[in-house]
């Protein structure tokens, strides 16, 4: 297992460029079982979570593989038929697995799919998913750890279906599975995440039809076949939020590529909020960390909310401001175990259920942490890239689930940080 060292307390200043986004990429990729052919997906990038869906699609009978020719490109061969089925071996290990399932029954009118199980930052349950296909005639049957979901008479159907609370990969598994159902669907109460739109706007490339994708409802015509992708992923507004964020910490000058302002209104807003300036510049966003932050009270919820994806990178920025602030965590019920980390650097936190209360103090110190998430461990980066001293983030793998090479992008920016092997 790698650890990433910092040394940290050096302002970072330059450019970097934020990659495609993972949660945009993970859907459409699956997206691809609606449609036999070779299927072409740009901006994808390289990621754990990425392979290992991959390698899902492989154990189904289908080909993905970059393209070496072009970077970020990777092509996903789709035969007439495939084994549909997600294997608990491959599920366990990235939850978002379960976005085949719509698309698999939506094709084949069968799926065998493990369910995906908790993770660190909750129980993750898919019974809004489960109640979205059933809803277009999906019959579900739960044993031994996997959903068993059949068309019964080898097609769904349209049908208005309300979600009990917004849900991003159920948006896009329900979506997924109405493309190719008979008749048309209105899907009400839909999560609103730009990867949504993404996701639509490939689906429409391959020909479904797809209105309101980004707002609450969501309407579907269904068709009776779709043709192959060949779309161009979108920048990742949370990894791009990542090094805006560490543009934001004190002395920061850094411009972020890629980066889609409409995707981070929410972030940019706190930022400037806590007195960063934060300046649309040519193909991205410009931040500039003008001292010590002021404090500022944050509430995580879907989005065009404060993005939950950001919440542990804002509260590192959160730890130095000369104040106190909030922080709410509406989204996850456990997604605050970068805070005992956070506290071993020094910072003065203290929660309560849902909310952290953060006392600013002047600086951080660098020590040994451990990550324990995806997003918790880019935390722990950027508190370790304002931390004095050298800061060792173990356990980087759950860092790599979500961010290509990030010591890569980070050391141009002036951060002295490298990986070794633990
Ligand atoms: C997606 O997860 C993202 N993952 C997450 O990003 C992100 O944190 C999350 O959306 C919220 O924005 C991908 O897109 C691959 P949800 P998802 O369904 O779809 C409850 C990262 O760091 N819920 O929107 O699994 C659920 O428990 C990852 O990249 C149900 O109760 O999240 C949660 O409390 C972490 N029943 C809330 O809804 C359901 O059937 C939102 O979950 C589904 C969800």
């Amino acid at each position: 297992m790698d650890k990433i060292l910092i040394d940290g307390g050096v302002p970072l200043r330059g450019s970097v460029a934020a990659s495609g986004a993972k949660n945009a990429a993970l859907p459409i990729i699956a997206a691809s079982l609606l449609a036999e052919g070779e299927h072409r997906i740009r901006n994808v990038p390289d990621l754990a979570d990425v392979r290992t869906l991959g390698r899902l699609l492989g154990h189904m009978g289908c080909q993905a593989e970059r393209n070496a020719g072009e970077k970020g490109a990777l092509w996903v061969r789709v035969p007439a038929a495939v084994e549909p089925e997600a294997p608990y071996e491959l599920v366990k290990t990235m939850r978002a697995s379960v976005v085949v399932l719509g698309p698999l029954v939506a094709r084949w009118g069968k799926a065998r799919v493990s369910m995906p199980g908790g993770c660190a930052i909750g129980a993750r349950p898919i019974d809004q998913h489960l109640k979205g296909l059933a809803a277009l005639g999906a019959e579900l049957h739960l044993e031994h750890g996997y959903v068993e979901a059949t068309a019964p008479r080898g097609r769904l159907h349209g049908a208005t279906f309300t979600f009990d609370g917004q849900t991003v990969t159920g948006t896009e598994n329900v979506m997924m599975a109405a493309v190719l159902a008979e008749g048309e669907t209105l899907l009400r109460n839909c999560a609103r995440e730009p990867e949504i739109v993404d996701l639509a706007d490939a689906l429409r490339g391959m020909g479904a039809r797809i209105e309101g994708d980004g707002t609450d409802d969501i309407w579907i015509e269904g068709v009776e076949s779709l043709r192959p992708i060949d779309h161009v992923v979108i920048a990742d507004r949370i990894e791009a939020g990542t090094f805006l964020v560490a543009g934001a910490l004190p002395g920061g000058d850094v411009t972020v590529k890629g980066c889609v302002p409409a995707h981070v209104e929410a972030l940019v807003e706190k930022l400037r909020t806590v007195g960063a300036q934060v300046l649309p510049v040519e193909g991205g966003l410009r931040v500039v960390g003008d001292g010590r932050p002021r404090p500022v009270d944050v509430r995580t919820g879907p989005h065009p909310g404060f993005p939950t994806d950001m919440q542990a990178q804002m509260m590192v920025l959160l730890c130095l401001a000369d104040g106190s602030s909030k922080i709410t965590e509406t989204v996850f019920e456990n997604r605050f175990m970068h805070v005992q980390e956070l506290q071993r650097l020094g910072a003065d936190i203290a929660v309560d259920g849902k909310t952290a209360v953060l006392k600013g103090v002047p600086g951080l110190s660098g020590a040994p942490v451990m990550a324990s998430d995806l997003r918790a461990s880019a935390a722990l980066v950027l508190a370790g890239l304002a931390a004095q001293g050298t800061t060792e983030v173990h356990r980087v793998y759950h860092l790599d689930r979500g961010y290509e090479r990030i010591e890569e992008k980070l050391a141009p920016l002036g951060a002295r940080i490298r990986r070794e092997k633990a």
